[in-house]
Order: C-alpha cells, then structure tokens, then sequence
C-alpha cells in the first residue's frame, strides 16, 4: 500500500522540527512540492535546509509542480477556495498514481502544524473520499505558530479554566470578539484587524511576526500604547523583505472594563 506522510516542519526555526519529523523524513521516497508563483525564497530555503539537515540518505526524488492558482480577486472567498482545492485534489491525485510505486513513500512538508489552518489534510481527504487511488495516510505534528508566539512571548495560551478563540483577521473585523471568550488567537491577517479593538486600553497584544527565524520580531503590551508601533514595524519589515508572516494573541485584562467587541467590521 502507498503511504502518504503528511510533515509538519514547524513554523520556522529548524529546531523546531521533531524527532517523530525526522524519522519520517528518512522514509520518503518521493517529496511532493507545490511551488507557488508568490513562494517566498526564504521559506523554500527553509525546506530544503530541512532535508539536507535531517535525511541522512539522499537517494529520494523530488517532485515539484505548480500549484494551482487562487482566484484571488473572487467576491465569493469561500468558493473560490473551494474551487482551489478541488484542483489541487486533482493534481495530487494524479502526482501520488504516477510518480509513487504501489508501496512507495511520499511525502508533503506542511509549515507548522497540519492541523491548523492548512489545507493539505481537506485536501488529501477530498482524493481518499474520490476512491480513485488508494493510500495511507500519516500526520506527524508540527510546532505551530501559536506555539512559537507564546513560547517567545513566555505566556501560556489560555487562562485557568478559560476558552480561546483561533480566527483569522478577516473574521475578527467581520463577526467580531464574542464576549465569553477572553483571549483571541488571530492569524492570517493583512489588515491589522486589532486596531478595531473597542477598548484598547483594556487589552493586551502579544504580536509576533517571522517567529523562528533570524528576522524574528516581537511586540508586546496594551493595544493603545503599541498598536501604532505594530502596524509601523510591521508595514517596514513586510516593505523590506516583501512579505510577511505575523500573529497575535489579543487578551482581555481582567477588570470591570468589558470589550464588547471589534468596531468597524469589514468584509475585506
Ligand atoms: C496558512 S497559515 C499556516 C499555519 C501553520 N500551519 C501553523 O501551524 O502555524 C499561515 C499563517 O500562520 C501564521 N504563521 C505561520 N508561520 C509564522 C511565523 N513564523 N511567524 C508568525 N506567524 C506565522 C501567520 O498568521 C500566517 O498568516
């Protein structure tokens, strides 16, 4: 039976990679490698410096194909995504047919952990459900970069006892801070969606962006005192390296100041 070894690498730092990483590292035949007309150089690098770290037999293959393109522009975000993987699925499927042997190993390098916001795993679950090809499937986690920021930060992600919302910008600025939840885990965001906190001086940032890596930059404090300071040290990193990763926790400081929620709500 083929196997599919879904490689979380973690989110930036070499070191993060894990023993369990490292060991399936050294199974793969074949590396599947989607090359995106945006990939950073950075983070390529950051793959390859992976494999010619930890895979002590360099007798593997290594597939590259483009990745289909997102149709970044659709009004409708959720179909457009939709119609992206259904491409991908396509791809992969006949990628993992052609080029793996009937009990070959192939293997997909996901950054951070599968499990959080990455669409591999949907993806691969779309091929199986197509009953097309046949393969296994294992999931070697990966240090987040939710674990990365509260480890840089030395905070630990939820409160005794408490709940923590995951979300990304978009949905921060249009569905808002539910009031039972007092810590706010925000990824993917263009936008700067905190600065539509309702009480900023109320609430706390931990804000990180490229964490484990050399450009690693970190901003903590109450959002009022250092909003403005994210946003400028964030526009000049992302203006000098030409992109940018960045993430956040938002937390509610315990007190009788209530945040009722995000103002200004935007569907961007
Ligand atoms: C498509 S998601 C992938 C998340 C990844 N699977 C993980 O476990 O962290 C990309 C988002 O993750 C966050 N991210 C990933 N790597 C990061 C890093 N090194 N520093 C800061 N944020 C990062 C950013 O919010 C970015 O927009």
């Amino acid at each position: 039976m083929r196997r599919l070894l879904l490689i979380g690498i973690g989110a930036g730092n070499p070191e993060y990679v894990t023993q369990q990483a490292i060991r399936a590292l050294n199974e793969v035949d074949v590396f599947f490698v989607m090359e995106k007309s945006e990939e950073k150089d950075d983070l390529v690098a950051l793959r390859r410096e992976i494999c010619a770290r930890f895979i002590d037999d360099e007798s593997y293959r290594i597939v590259a194909v483009r990745d289909p393109e997102r149709d970044r522009d659709a009004a409708a975000y959720a179909a457009a995504v939709e119609d992206w993987r259904r491409a991908r699925a396509a791809l992969w499927e006949e990628l993992i047919a052609g080029e793996l042997a009937e009990d070959g190993v192939g293997a997909i390098l996901v950054w951070g952990d599968p499990s959080l916001y990455d669409s591999t795993l949907p993806v691969v679950d779309a091929i199986r459900a197509g009953g097309r090809v046949a393969f296994d499937v294992e999931v070697i986690p990966g240090v987040s970069a939710i674990a990365a920021l509260c480890a840089r930060h030395a905070i630990a992600l939820n409160r005794v006892g408490e709940g923590v919302l995951i979300t990304t910008g978009r949905r921060l600025a249009r569905d808002g801070w539910p009031d039972a939840v007092p810590d706010v885990v925000v990824m993917l965001d263009a936008r700067c969606a905190f600065r539509a906190v309702a009480d900023p001086g109320a609430v706390d940032i931990y804000w990180g962006a490229y964490l484990g890596t050399p450009d690693e930059l970190l901003v903590a404090g109450p959002v009022a005192q250092v909003g403005a300071e994210i946003e400028r040290v964030r526009a000049a990193a992302r203006e000098r390296k030409g992109w940018i990763m960045d993430t956040y926790v938002l937390r509610r400081r315990p007190g009788p100041a209530r945040i009722a929620d995000v103002k200004d709500a935007r569907d961007d």
